[in-house]
């Protein structure tokens, strides 16, 4: 079995509201005080304040009693919605903050990724910026004059190398020191959020230098609102909901809880006036339920893999006679479309109409799912769009079997399938 990299017990933080604390916030000064500790030597990081009056309301605790461990090599996933605590976390691993109660024990050497202008010496230049950072972690001038050149490649910054870090963009900077940090060696990387700026084609280089720092047994923690993201970096994740460590387990099962639990509104919206429904001065959502074909619409009704369901939208149309159809996308809640269909083009008048589009039982996976629908005049122009006009959830069916795994895919179609013998041997 792998050495435990990180083990944190019991952790809590509390803020002092209007109360600020000694913080050093940049890349440098958390390298360093990581080194402190020395390689491969554990070292215990106890709470050194002890509040008393807990729960006073000038006190928030941004991180509340958790407990977790990683492993050589896993790439660990925390997921959760703003204010969760997952920053905190990360910052408490990287000691850039203390803990105010729990304990950390951390061995390897960690380099963290926190949020954007935490990088770098601003007055200094790129180059010089690489420099300091490889020097902090102990590396020699001549390690990382070999490097040196990968690092600014693999940032795309060549041009402003001898500039100073004040005068990077946002972009600019996250490219840089997340480039520093990737080929620094570490063995944690702590990573939060850095997907969030820079464009699609570097989030992808980044990605990938992540899958290999992990293959090379390295440790990564990694926050992202990216699910897509986490699920084809991380081995397992945990989710955190108000300071608490509320689940850990495979990608996932927590990535699709997590989903769940974004998801607002059930299976039936129903507007009673047109001013507060979705739409605009053409077209306006009267209703959108998805039900069971074999019972009458209702909220709360649980859908199973095996029921036929149906997709019922009713809306308003205010312009007197418009040739239209209706367009509805299904997307699996991370944003794949599953299908787009089409009702026919008619010509409608002003007033309440309403199309259903009947789903066949065993065709969607137990997934959470939501509709976006176009309302496009002559078959060409788009004159409304409702996205998520609802969405919803199917469950697995009862099994017969003896597999109680997940079936993976977004969709679960029941097949005519055959398997025989064809001859023997
Ligand atoms: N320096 C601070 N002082 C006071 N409260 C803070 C501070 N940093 C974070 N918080 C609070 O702690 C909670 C957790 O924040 P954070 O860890 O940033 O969440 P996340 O990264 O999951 O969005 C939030 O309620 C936030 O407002
Ligand atoms: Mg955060």
């Amino acid at each position: 079995m792998s050495e435990t990299y990180i083990k944190v017990d019991h952790l809590s933080k509390l803020y002092r509201l209007g109360v600020a604390e000694a913080m050093h916030d940049s890349l440098g000064a958390a390298i360093g005080a990581a080194l402190k500790a020395p390689f491969k030597n554990f070292r215990k990081l106890q709470g050194l304040s002890d509040f008393k009056d807990k729960d006073d309301e000038s006190v928030l605790w941004a991180l509340r009693d958790v407990s977790f461990e990683v492993r050589e090599g896993e790439v660990l996933g925390v997921v959760g919605k703003n204010g969760a605590g997952k920053s905190t976390l990360l910052k408490l691993l990287s000691r850039i903050s203390l803990p105010s109660s729990g304990s950390i024990e951390i061995s390897g050497r960690v380099v963290s990724l926190l949020e954007v202008g935490t990088g770098f010496h601003k007055e200094l230049s790129g180059r010089e910026n690489i420099y300091m950072n490889g020097t902090i972690l102990g590396m020699t001038r001549k390690e990382i004059d070999r490097k040196f050149d990968e690092i600014v490649a693999f940032s795309g910054v060549e041009r402003f190398i001898d500039t100073p870090v004040k005068r990077y963009s946002s972009g600019m900077q996250v490219r840089l020191a997340f480039s520093v940090a990737a080929h620094l060696e570490p063995e944690i990387m702590i990573i939060d959020e850095v997907l969030a700026v820079g464009d699609a084609d570097f989030q992808k280089r980044c990605l990938g230098k992540m899958k290999d720092v992990s293959q090379q047994g390295r440790t990564v923690l990694f926050v992202s609102h990216n699910m897509q993201a986490v699920q084809s970096l991380c081995t397992r994740c945990i989710m955190m909901e108000n300071g608490r460590l509320v689940m850990d387990g495979g990608t996932d099962e927590v990535i699709n809880y997590y989903l769940s639990k974004q998801m607002t509104g059930g299976s039936m919206r129903v507007y009673e006036t047109p001013t507060d429904a979705p739409g605009n001065q053409q077209i306006r959502l009267q209703r959108a339920i998805v039900y069971k074909n074999s019972s009458t619409p209702s909220d709360g009704q649980l859908l199973y893999v095996n029921d036929e369901l149906v997709f019922e939208f009713a809306f308003w149309n205010y312009s007197p006679g418009v040739h239209a159809n209706l367009s509805l996308v299904l997307n699996t809640v991370k944003g794949e479309v599953i299908f787009n269909v089409v009702t026919d083009d008619k010509p409608i008048g002003e007033g309440l109409h309403v199309a259903r589009f009947q789903i066949p039982a065993n065709l969607l996976n137990d997934n959470v799912y939501s509709i976006d629908l176009y309302f496009i005049k002559n078959l060409k122009e788009t004159i409304c769009l409702i996205e998520n006009a609802v969405s919803f959830e199917v469950h697995d069916a009862p099994r017969e079997k003896a597999w109680y795994g997940k079936w993976i895919g977004a969709i679960r179609p029941k097949l005519h399938i055959t398997f025989e013998q064809e001859s023997r041997l």
